[in-house]
């Protein structure tokens, strides 16, 4: 098989196939996630949480994330490699975040991901038009959990779903390619899809209208200790191995049968 290209991801979002998106932070679980068809491997900020025990993702840096993704490149071929941003490491400067994202690129990212919304685009134009491909992240943003008052729903009310829907807009016509939405109502995130002309969205606790999903490794295998999320599914359960566990969660992704209502605000 090919290595999955933006071009591809662009192609599946116009034909309406679902994009299959997983995090992963070494080459073992790599050469895993790419044998049982995951399209995309994140090397989210979450690895503060599941591999450093953190409370949230702000003391994750910029060496750790090199350090991941330069591990997870080394294990796979065909997915297509999105690396997290770390907190501080692009709120300063567009420059700031060139900087930032070139650390990155050099090794192995194939595109970077940020949090926010139109206060980004500027940002997002900058790295774009400098050979950077971008995935926005909107709703709620785990760098921001002090400043959002937790991990709660986003965008429930009139204000914050035209706030949701503008943000995607803008950080569109910046030239973001992919754009996770994190625990947004269904409804509100169907709607913001749909008025997409480009970018695919990808869901987190977003409901099933997204062009594809997302989700932690160590959520979809059961093996976090802490509280989880409605939106996980633990796709151990039922799977007689990791590999069939992670299979289903393609298969259930691609079939559009995860999430359901349950994992649905
Ligand atoms: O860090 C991460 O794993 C993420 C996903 C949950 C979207 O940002
Ligand atoms: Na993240």
């Amino acid at each position: 098989d090919k290595p999955i290209t933006l071009f591809e991801l662009g192609k599946m979002r116009a034909d309406g196939r679902k994009i299959a998106m997983l995090t992963g932070y070494d080459a073992s679980f790599a050469a895993l996630l790419e044998r049982c068809g995951v399209d995309v491997i994140l090397i989210g900020d979450s690895l503060g949480n599941v591999l450093q025990g953190q409370k949230s993702t702000l003391p994750v840096t910029l060496d750790h994330m090199v350090y991941h993704t330069e591990s997870v490149v080394r294990g796979c071929r065909r997915p297509f490699i999105v690396t997290d941003m770390p907190f501080g490491s692009y709120h300063e400067s567009p420059a700031q975040a060139m900087r930032s994202a070139a650390r990155l690129m050099a090794a192995g990212a194939q595109m970077v991901k940020l949090e926010g919304g139109e206060f980004m685009a500027e940002t997002v134009r900058f790295l774009v038009e400098r050979g950077v491909p971008v995935c926005a992240h909107i709703g709620l943003t785990p760098q921001s959990v002090h400043q959002l008052g937790g991990y709660r729903v986003q965008g429930r009310d009139d204000s914050g779903a035209a706030r949701l829907k503008a943000d995607a807009l803008a950080l569109e016509q910046a030239g973001a390619a992919l754009m996770v939405m994190e625990m947004v109502p269904a409804t509100v995130a169907a709607e913001i899809t749909s008025s997409l002309q480009s970018m695919a969205s990808i869901g987190i606790g977003a409901g099933p209208s997204c062009d594809g999903q997302v989700l932690v490794l160590h959520d979809l295998l059961g093996v976090y200790p802490g509280k989880t999320a409605r939106f996980v599914r633990n796709f151990m359960q039922g799977a007689d191995s990791i590999d069939s566990a992670v299979a289903a969660y393609v298969s259930a992704v691609k079939d559009g049968s995860f999430p359901a209502p349950e994992h649905c605000y």
